[in-house]
């Protein structure tokens, strides 16, 4: 299982204060020092954590691959084919959300995201699709030419959360509020069948599969024992915890729970 680790969180706290504190690039050498197998950063729109100079300055100095999700928008696609990461994972982005809300909706974007699909792979670039666990999404991936999903687990997460802690994993997320405890349980053993389902359909038509958003110490078990899944990429949870431990204890935790 490969683990990557989600450093926009270290921006997010720097651009609060608009000064070079935290320095990110401490973090990018802190997190592959102690078990990062991959690098994940998110360039958005709005630049509202990491920066384009961001982008140049850990493609240069990364000792891992660099998986850089972006959008669909044509020149924030024309900046990852600049900087050639290792992987570019398409998500979408709205500008009033706080993080990524859902899966990339391929349907109604079909145009757009095959064009970005398109240009990146001659930019050899390999391309993910950020999406939901569903098995049209997995033959839609397919058909449009990614070479990689990542399946959105934060309904996963969501469910997960309420049963555990009677807190949803999200503020934003009132459908779950309004569960009973039984049908709390239900529905997290349906999301995850769900996210098995896709996996292995995925697999089955070649794509290599990821997953990602809300994992945390508690719950990214469950996803461990998806022998599909080869990657997760985690970002809130650690960095939230290295706030009491250290970027390097929780990122080593974090490897360690992974790892199979
Ligand atoms: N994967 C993707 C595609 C994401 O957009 C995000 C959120 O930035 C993550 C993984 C990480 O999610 P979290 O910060 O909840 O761990």
């Amino acid at each position: 299982m490969k683990l990557g680790v989600n450093i926009d969180h270290v921006a997010v706290l720097r651009e609060a204060r608009e000064v070079n504190d935290p320095d990110i690039l401490q973090a990018l050498y802190v997190a592959c020092q102690n078990g990062a197998d991959q690098i994940t950063i998110h360039l958005r729109e709005d630049r509202r954590h990491i920066q384009d100079i961001d982008v140049k300055n850990i493609m240069m100095l990364s000792k891992v691959p660099v998986n850089l999700e972006c959008s669909i928008n044509k020149e924030i696609i024309d900046i990852v084919c600049e900087n050639k990461p290792h992987r570019a994972t398409l998500v979408p982005e709205k500008r009033q959300e706080v993080t990524t809300e859902g899966g990339l909706d391929l349907f109604s974007n079909e145009t757009y995201v095959k064009y970005a699909i398109d240009k990146l792979n001659a930019a050899e670039i390999p391309v993910s699709l950020f999406v939901d666990p569903s098995i049209e999404a997995m033959k839609k991936s397919k058909e449009l030419g990614a070479q990689m999903v990542e399946l959105h687990t934060g309904h996963f997460a969501n469910l997960f959360a309420m049963l555990n802690s009677a807190l949803p994993y999200s503020n934003h997320s009132v459908k779950e509020l309004e569960l009973s405890r039984s049908e709390l349980e239900k529905g997290l053993q349906q999301e995850i069948e769900k996210i098995k389902e896709a996996a292995k359909l995925a697999n089955e038509l070649g794509l290599e599969v990821a997953a990602g958003h809300g994992l945390n110490y508690h719950n990214v078990d469950n996803m461990v024992n998806i022998p599909e899944i080869i990657e997760l990429n985690i970002g809130q949870s650690i960095i939230a915890r290295s706030v009491f431990t250290g970027l390097d204890k929780a990122v080593q935790e974090m490897k360690r729970l992974t790892s199979r």
